[in-house]
């Protein structure tokens, strides 16, 4: 495949229906464990390499701890076919592989840049393993030219490296695999880049092709694209406030706009997670590097910060002006819901905040238990086991993820249960007309 836009099922040369690959996955973390049950799903032969102990024991049981929609059952379907298996050792992975997906952490460095640790060791392990015409695709975000020095780390001319960066979000990583908005593969051998893309076709898929370089960049902009996008939601729906404007309207007035869009558009306490912030740090750090002025993004960063402090003032507010000595009962801890994870989460900066100031916290996530409880970035907080106990007692109720099951609570009961009768909704998701009606003061982003 030449460098260009195909469309799959239309002008691709590449057809989809290609099964029975023999394909190695190497990591089984939120990227790697959904980008190989999809594959085996799709009909081709996995073996995911897992040097987590604990996370490698749970998988060979056939079970995974995430909190994510479908992906137990396509475990549990590739292992019963006899098409996925999981294994500890990398080099044992990829012995027979004709594709090797590198899905490795590439957690931030103190200076903002991606530790490429694990990558180097990754590579270091199967270089001598692979089989002869072997295409490593390297789906971890890593920073420019990232391709070439894994190109150098394997040694081999007989194996392709190739960039295939990864678009899928948690909760719905599976979904985002099997449908994917686009496929982008960056390349010296283009093909290379055609089996690779055809691994992921569908119907109507756009295929990308470039170079290496461009598509390392292009995993960078679309994650500082949507930060941006958000800091900007979030600050005009403040300004909403400070002006006596309506905010829901102004979101409805834009996003009608095709070109603005209703997708990433709706306010919330900040954005998190462990793909938002670290991307966009590293993107600043290789800007830098290559002495170019990203200071759109550095406003994105900047602007992100601005909006915890502005949901921690808020809450400051609704629980009487004063955080000290007072209790303020939290819902959600993930940095978003169908997830537990809690990596960046803007609710654990929040509570932070809170306690700092002097309030006690009562939190309650429906993925947070007991055991929990000794989590390193919970140790600010005291964790309960259902909402009601959270905000018993509290001088605000606030609602920092949107999980659904926060709506339907009975906040007639709640209403008797709080010290204050005050809501902070940092996800303008609840019924605020029925609160207000029940007596609860109610805030939310863009209403004070
Ligand atoms: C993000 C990107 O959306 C994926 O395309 C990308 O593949 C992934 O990072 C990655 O690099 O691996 P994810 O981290 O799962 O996915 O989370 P998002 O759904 O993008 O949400 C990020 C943050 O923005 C969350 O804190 C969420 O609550 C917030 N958000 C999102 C909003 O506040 N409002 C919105 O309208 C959407």
């Amino acid at each position: 495949m030449a460098k260009g836009i195909y469309m799959t099922e239309s002008n691709n040369p590449s057809r989809p229906g290609d099964i029975g690959r023999r394909i190695s996955v190497i990591g089984a973390g939120y990227v790697g464990l959904p980008t190989a049950v999809v594959l085996s799903h799709r009909g081709h032969f996995v073996t995911v390499a897992e040097r987590n102990v604990e996370r490698f024991r749970e998988l060979v049981t056939g079970k995974s701890s995430r909190a994510e929609q479908g992906l137990d059952e396509l475990i549990g379907e590739g292992m019963a076919s006899g098409r996925l298996r999981f294994v500890d050792d990398a080099a044992e992975a990829v012995a027979e592989a004709e594709f090797v997906f590198l899905c490795v952490e590439t957690p931030q460095a103190p200076d903002g840049s991606a530790d490429l640790t694990s990558i180097i060791r990754a590579a270091e392990q199967i270089a001598s393993r692979l089989a002869p015409g072997a295409v490593i695709a390297n789906k971890s975000t890593v920073p420019l030219g990232t391709v070439r020095l894994i190109e150098q780390l394997i040694g081999r001319t007989d194996v392709a490296v190739v960039s295939n960066p990864e678009f899928l979000r948690e909760g719905s990583a599976i979904a985002d695999s099997l449908n994917p908005d686009r496929v982008v593969v960056g390349a010296d051998n283009q093909e290379a880049a055609g089996r690779v893309a055809q691994l992921f076709c569908g119907p109507e898929v756009p295929v990308v092709i470039t170079d290496t370089t461009t598509s390392e960049l292009i995993k960078y902009a679309s994650n500082a694209f949507l930060a941006t996008k958000l800091t900007f939601v979030n600050t005009m729906v403040s300004m909403c406030e400070e002006v006596g404007a309506d905010a829901n309207d102004l979101l409805l007035g834009i996003g009608y706009d095709k070109r603005i869009g209703f997708e990433f558009l709706h306010p919330g306490p900040g954005w998190g997670g462990s793909c938002l912030p670290k991307d966009t740090s590293a993107l600043v750090a290789i800007a830098n590097a290559a002495g170019s002025n990203v200071g759109i993004v550095r406003a994105a960063i900047a602007g992100n910060e601005d909006q915890l402090d502005r949901v921690a003032a808020k809450i400051r507010d609704a629980a009487g002006g004063e955080l000290r000595g007072r209790t303020i009962g939290v819902l959600g801890l993930s940095f978003k819901a169908n997830t537990n994870d809690r990596r960046n989460s803007p609710a654990v900066s929040i509570t932070k905040r809170l306690v700092h100031e002097g309030a006690k916290v009562r939190a309650f996530d429906p993925t947070v238990h007991s055991e929990n409880a000794h989590d390193e970035d919970l140790q600010h907080l005291t964790i309960v086991d259902s909402p009601y106990s959270a905000i018993a007692g509290a001088h605000s109720v606030v609602v920092l993820t949107e999980w659904p099951e926060f709506q339907d609570l009975d906040f007639s009961k709640i209403l008797e249960l709080v010290a204050r009768p005050a809501i902070v909704d940092a996800r303008n998701y609840l019924d605020f007309e029925a609160l207000i009606r029940l007596g609860f003061t109610y805030s939310c982003i863009g209403r004070k």
